[in-house]
């Protein structure tokens, strides 16, 4: 057995713990920059509401049922319940996305580290919009630095890990969740006050359709999946530590509430002074780094601010970046080995691929894969002189984007090239295929192959109505959500 967290209470504080983390602060205001505003925002929301979740009750009521991590858990419940084998590699494939996950994540929580001492250090003190542009830019040309940090962080979190969840996060999270809540309200306080504030409103909130397109409705899912902690087994492996007496829905549905208002908060202070300064709400994963330090250099007392602000989002990172590892850590401890062994195996295999993504943003930048080539030729028709445009598209698994951008042209010809780097790869494998993947797999698991009463005698059922309408979703409308949208997406 692994320990029972104190109470209720201290299973919603370590699930918002989890949940609330690089992905509502750093990864939503940037793609919903990248993918055109509100219409993305309101794809999250129904996301949330219709996969989200409906699937985040499924997947904390197998983890109490089990009780043992993911993987075992899995396997020893498809057995139970006569369901075939393939149900018990729903605990494997998400022990396999915790390293892919918690690779990049150090990573990107090594930048929030380095923000830290760069707002110390007073940096930003009446910072431009180049300013801060030029200051993130040079931290991300510089491997040494970047793998330093994801380093540094990577050992915070194993050292946590090893002391056991309980003493190592409770205490943190009680204190540290509030005041991350606090600050963020502070800035909010800031951002209304800035001329960019309607403009940066309606971009969250006005739905224009017309910009919606597939993709962005796939990465919407994906989102929701990655937000809540989803789909890969780290919310079952807190599942399995909750007291048995507690009711699910009440507490699934205040985790889901408070994280997704920490999105929407972050997004209402990072796009106002995206706006006020001019610069590109689409800039992709440096967006907060190169806005938050504006705010903090405009504002009296703003170095300290920053540098309190920072260490929250640290902290929040570093909750987060616990429950990614703990799947494969419980396992391992299941099978033998001391916590101290587990963890380090588990960070020491995650922390070697996070190189990977640190090169990315340098020295590997040019090399992408799942690579499309576009030629767009514009010649003018021999006889009556009109312009005739066209464009026809190479798919490359991998290449060298450099490279292939250099490769000689026909007159009038065009190339776009649009690619993956290696931490693009993994984080659209993880968000936007194995978590939607591991989440339609959980909900049918709970949907058609428990019995209606071992799944309401396990979410200690008050009211029948709303547990009727939770079967329902988790049978029919998340699942063929979830199909639907993740099929389209790969087509
Ligand atoms: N939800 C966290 C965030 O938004 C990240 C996270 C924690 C996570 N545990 C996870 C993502 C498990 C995927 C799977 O930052």
């Amino acid at each position: 057995m692994h320990g029972i967290w104190g109470s209720r209470w201290t299973f919603i504080l370590a699930a918002t713990g989890s949940a609330v983390g690089l992905g509502n602060i750093w990864k939503f205001p940037y793609i919903t920059g990248e993918n055109g505003g509100g219409a993305f925002v309101l794809m999250y929301l129904v996301c949330i509401l219709i996969a989200g979740v409906p699937v985040m009750m499924a997947e904390v009521l197998l983890g109490r049922k089990g009780r043992m991590s993911p993987i075992h858990t899995m396997q020893a419940l498809a057995r139970e319940n006569n369901a075939p084998r393939l149900f018990s590699g729903i605990g494997w494939m998400g022990a396999v996305s915790g390293f892919f996950i918690l690779s990049f994540y150090s990573v990107i929580a090594g930048w929030t580290l380095a923000y830290v001492g760069k707002l110390a250090s007073g940096e930003f003190a009446g910072a431009t919009g180049e300013v801060a542009k030029a200051s993130f830019g040079g931290l991300l040309s510089d491997p040494w630095m970047l793998l330093g940090l994801h380093t540094f962080f990577m050992l915070m979190t194993g050292f946590v890990i090893a002391r056991g969840v309980k003493h190592g996060l409770e205490d943190s999270v009680r204190l540290l969740m509030p005041m991350l809540f606090l600050m963020l309200i502070l800035l909010l306080g800031y951002s209304i006050t800035t001329p960019g504030f309607v403009q940066g409103w309606d971009f969250l909130f006005t739905f224009d359709f017309s910009k919606l397109t597939t993709h962005s409705v796939v990465v919407a899912l994906g989102h929701a999946f990655f937000t809540l902690s989803l789909g890969m087994g780290a919310i079952m492996a807190y599942g399995a530590y909750m007291p048995a007496q507690a009711s699910l829905g009440k507490t699934i549905l205040a985790v889901a509430f408070l994280d997704t208002l920490v999105a929407l908060v972050a997004g209402l202070i990072i796009f106002p002074i995206v706006f006020s300064h001019g610069l590109e709400p689409a800039s992709g994963p440096g967006l907060i780094f190169q806005t938050l330090p504006i705010a903090f250099g405009a504002l009296p007392g703003g170095t300290l601010i920053g540098t309190v602000f920072f260490v929250l989002v640290v902290i929040a990172a570093w909750s987060s970046a616990i429950s990614i590892a703990e799947p494969a850590v419980a396992w391992a401890v299941e099978n033998g080995f001391s916590r101290a062994k587990a963890t380090f195996g588990v960070c020491f295999l995650a922390w070697l691929l996070g190189i990977g993504s640190v090169l990315s943003f340098n020295d590997w930048g040019d090399e992408q894969f799942f690579v499309t080539e576009t030629i767009a030729t514009t010649v003018a028709d021999a006889s009556t002189g009109e312009e005739i445009q066209s464009s026809e598209s190479v798919f490359h698994l991998y290449a060298n984007t450099t490279e292939l951008n250099a490769e000689p042209l026909a007159d009038g010809a065009e190339r776009s090239v649009k690619g993956k780097t290696f931490f693009d790869l993994l984080d659209f494998i993880t968000a936007n295929v194995m978590m939607p993947l591991g989440g339609v797999f959980i909900a049918i698991f709970v949907g058609w192959f428990m019995s209606r009463e071992s799944v309401a005698a396990e979410a200690r059922v008050k009211s029948p109505l709303l547990f009727n309408i939770w079967r329902f979703m988790v049978r029919y409308i998340s699942p063929v959500a979830i199909f639907i949208i993740f099929v389209e997406g790969l087509s």
